[in-house]
């Protein structure tokens, strides 16, 4: 079959849904012209739906402890080499009140998946900083826990969890993840909704051999579970793992993904990530305009941000650190839009 570039992104646009043969199409055959029409229809998306604001949440970085060992991920267990070090529930409220002082009203408690955060140890954090900045909201990024905990962390006050598919080929999963199953990975994100939660997915660009048809999967596979908000970013080499040596995503790809969850769900919130950030100076500002409205500066204690070493060259400072929030501010509307400090939860989402 062949198609129209240009009918299928009008498409994409009007029923914010497409075929796989018609993603597959479109992604084979995007050329120049139609990728600069694409990423106009999503930026028109954006406008409509969120203005011109990005929303500014603060990220902590809890632990750098992990008992998975994923193979592109430098917080893997397996990595003798790196730097392990945990907050304490102390220094993570400190770093929820600084950021609140700040002026910040999303606090992101992301870390590897570290036994020591028990739902007991969560649940009293989490209602101690909703205690100290009721009205900010609290997402957790903690990876893969059971239906009782997460229902125990959303009855605690957390809205939001980020939990991305990180690919959405069952094969491909399994290989990059040992030990790990796709089938539970999407179970743990439709539990999350169910409970209610704010959810996120999300997938890495640019992953060794990834085919066309891996990303159209991801997609659908998004489509399908709608979820409230979409990290993406391309994956890059990190020296103490097995994929030390691979090839790292590109930026055009990662642009034309988001703009492509921008249009699937008009309504995400769609961080334009560290990663994106980290392989180009400019990238932030680039995702902005196909479609990205979120960023998430680094709240953490300084000490602490070399080590929690995902990926070779994480950025952590200027644009990075919550610290320089005046400078982040000024970039945004140098690049044209405004940054929201506000809790800046999905349009289409009420708590249970
Ligand atoms: N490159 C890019 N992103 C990475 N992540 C982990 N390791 C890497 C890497 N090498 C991402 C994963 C995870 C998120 C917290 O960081 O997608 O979900």
């Amino acid at each position: 079959m062949v198609y129209n570039l240009k009918n299928l992104i009008d498409k994409l646009y009007q029923e914010s849904s497409l075929t796989s043969q018609e993603l597959t199409f479109l992604l084979k055959n995007l050329d120049e012209e139609n990728k600069k029409y694409l990423f106009q229809k999503s930026y028109s998306r954006r406008l409509e739906n969120y203005g011109n604001t990005v929303f500014l949440r603060g990220l902590i970085e809890i632990s750098s402890y992990c008992k998975m060992d994923c193979n592109y991920c430098g917080l893997r267990r397996s990595n003798k080499d790196a730097q392990r070090y945990r907050l304490t529930p102390e220094e993570i409220l400190e770093c929820c009140l600084k950021g609140y002082r700040l002026g910040f009203r999303t606090f992101v408690l992301q870390g590897g998946e570290d036994s020591w955060f028990t739902d007991e140890r969560l649940v009293e954090l989490i209602k101690k900083i909703r205690e100290a900045c009721p009205d900010a909201a609290v997402t957790l990024s903690l990876g893969e826990r059971s239906p009782e905990s997460y229902q125990k962390l959303y009855s605690a006050g957390a809205d939001r969890y980020l939990l991305r598919h990180e690919t959405a080929d069952g094969e491909l999963y399994s290989s990059l993840h040992p030990g790990m199953d796709f089938q539970h990975r999407r179970q743990c994100l439709k539990t999350l909704k169910e409970i209610g939660f704010q959810t996120g997915a999300g997938f890495l660009i640019g992953l060794p051999d990834l085919k066309i048809e891996d990303y159209v999967k991801d997609l659908l596979f998004l489509k399908e579970l709608n979820p409230h908000m979409v990290g993406l970013g391309p994956f890059i080499p990190q020296k103490n793992t097995p994929m030390k040596d691979e090839k790292r995503g590109d930026v055009e790809t990662t642009l034309v993904m988001l703009a492509l969850v921008r249009l699937l769900l008009p309504h995400v919130l769609l961080p334009a990530t560290t990663a994106l950030g980290t392989i180009d100076p400019q990238g932030r500002e680039k995702g902005f305009r196909v479609g990205a409205n979120v960023i998430m500066p680094n709240l953490s204690p300084f000490e602490n941000r070399a080590k929690y070493a995902l990926y070779d060259g994480k950025k952590f400072q200027n644009d990075e650190a919550a610290e320089e929030l005046k400078k982040i501010k000024e970039n945004i509307a140098a690049a044209g839009f405004l940054a929201v400090m506000e809790r800046g939860d999905n349009i289409s989402w009420k708590r249970k």
